[in-house]
């Protein structure tokens, strides 16, 4: 078997008695990488002030040897505040009201991708297969092969991908699908995000569909497809079911007794429609006050990306929204609302999640959104409870026995949660039961096993000259 090398941008090192820090790629790949073992090489999240550092760090955790690099300040500022989460984070989830574009952020995008390229290419061996996470490294292989790396490179984005007229209004669309076309297989979250990317490209004449995903564009043959990233789910309902033990989770069980419990977990972030949410939790209360003082609405939602200015107005808004709706509709002994910012391990998330009789997963938009599959492994399934999912999250092609919502819709998600804290147990087992045989299934080790197939499949580069 071939060595593979995972790049990405976050690099979970585990850290003794630190939860491990949110983010969807960060906890697939680390449960995909444990077993299988190889290099991960990224960022260190630490800056390095105005030095360049001239070494990679590695640490060895069992199988996998982490390869750490650290940035200087105009790096992180230029190219992860400000390309990476001020353009192509904003775009990709249909947001270009939101997208910052300049110059400066975007040179200095492709400089560190340059960098990260230069770092990695003396780790390589001619064999090796690398495979490259998400929109912080689009033009990594691209670097790469203007060093001669030969190697086959995978992609796989974990964002959407959006249609052609919202990919467009970014100034450098054509850099980035050209830094595209520069891998062997290039990986998306749904059906949907493929046929987006396939779409854009066919209807500028920039792309032409071949037989079998392959597909042609900037003088290249590539494979295309759609992988459904998704969790550890049997480990994970293990974790749930033992979690009734965990002090952290007794305690919680213990004040929510003779209530129901609604939890929403969510890095914070303006895609997850947290504040829209609360407004249907809120709309939820007033229009069915038996529920005053009888539910429990738990949102655990530890800050993200801070420095970046869209980031911090949505801190300011969530605590100020919630503080609000707990001072109007709270009473002496009753709390609507319970938020919290900090990360929690996922042993008790696991043992949150199953103490919950609603999981509320309600992005604007999400390129899958594991939250909601973790809500399904942790049910208890003699009593499991109800997932009520934003038809605009990738898990929503898979989940389909969910209650889907539209959360643009604030009374359809209000009239939702009513509908699932009063779903009669046999219809909640029904629903469950076609989700977890699913997730079962279709697991993270499946997703990682799916895409290193079809990669270590393709012809590598060279080979395809023949096809074009
Ligand atoms: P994203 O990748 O956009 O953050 P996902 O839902 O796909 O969204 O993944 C989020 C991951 O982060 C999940 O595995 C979830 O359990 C984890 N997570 C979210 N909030 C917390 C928290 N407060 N504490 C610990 N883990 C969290
Ligand atoms: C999403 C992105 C990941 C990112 C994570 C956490 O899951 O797809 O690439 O790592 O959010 O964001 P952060 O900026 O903290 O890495």
């Amino acid at each position: 078997m071939s060595r593979l090398i995972v790049v990405s941008n976050r690099v979970p090192v585990p850290e003794k008695g630190k939860a491990a820090p949110a983010g969807g790629l960060a906890v697939a790949l680390q449960a995909a990488l444990k077993e299988r073992g190889g290099i991960w090489m990224g960022w260190s999240g630490k800056s390095s002030g105005e030095e360049e550092t001239p070494q990679i760090k590695t640490i060895i955790d069992g199988k996998i040897t982490y390869a750490l690099t650290d940035l200087t300040d105009r790096d992180v500022e230029e190219y992860y505040h400000g390309f990476a989460n001020r353009v192509l984070w904003p775009t990709f989830h249909y947001r270009i009201d939101l997208a910052e574009y300049g110059r400066k952020e975007m040179s200095g995008y492709f400089r560190v991708n340059r960098f990260f390229a230069q770092r990695l290419a003396p780790l390589l061996k001619p064999d090796d297969v690398i495979w490259v996470q998400d929109y912080h490294l689009i033009p990594l292989a691209s670097e790469l092969r203007k060093m001669g790396i030969k190697n086959r490179i995978g992609f796989f984005l974990h964002i959407p991908l959006p249609p052609a007229d919202v990919l467009l209004a970014m100034p450098v669309y054509d850099q980035i699908i050209e830094g595209l076309a520069q891998y062997d297989l290039v990986g998306f979250q749904t059906d949907y995000d493929l046929a987006n990317f396939v779409g854009a490209l066919v209807r500028e004449g920039i792309g032409e569909t071949l037989e079998d995903g392959y597909f042609k564009s900037h003088n290249r043959i590539f494979k295309t497809g759609a992988y459904p990233i998704s969790i550890e789910t049997a480990a994970f309902a293990a974790y749930a079911k033992r979690a009734v033990n965990n002090a952290m989770v007794k305690k919680a069980a213990s004040s929510i007794i003779g209530h129901d419990l609604v939890i929403g977990v969510d890095r914070l972030d303006y895609s997850k429609g947290i504040p829209q949410r609360l407004d249907a939790y809120e709309r939820f209360i007033l229009a069915n006050p038996a529920y005053q003082g009888n539910v429990s609405y738990l949102q655990v939602t530890p800050k993200s990306r801070s420095e970046v200015p869209e980031y911090e107005a949505m801190q300011r808004q969530l605590a100020e929204q919630a503080g609000r709706v707990n001072g109007e509709l709270g009473t002496v002994d009753w709390v609507p609302i319970r938020y919290m910012t900090r990360s929690v391990a996922r042993p008790i998330l696991a043992g949150l999640y199953r103490l919950a009789k609603v999981g509320l997963v309600t992005p604007m938009r999400d390129g899958m959104n594991l939250v909601a599959k973790e809500y399904i492994a942790a049910q208890d399934p003699d009593d499991p409870g109800v997932l009520i999912l934003s038809r605009f999250a990738g898990a929503a092609r898979e989940l389909k026995s969910a209650l889907l919502v539209n959360p643009y819709d604030t009374e359809g998600v209000a009239n939702a949660i009513a509908r699932a804290l009063s779903m009669p147990l046999e219809e909640r087992k029904e629903r469950w039961q076609k989700m977890m045989d699913h997730l079962l299934v279709h697991d993270v080790t499946e997703w990682c096993n799916n895409f290193m197939d079809d990669l270590t499949h393709v012809p590598q580069e060279g080979d395809h000259a023949a096809l074009l």
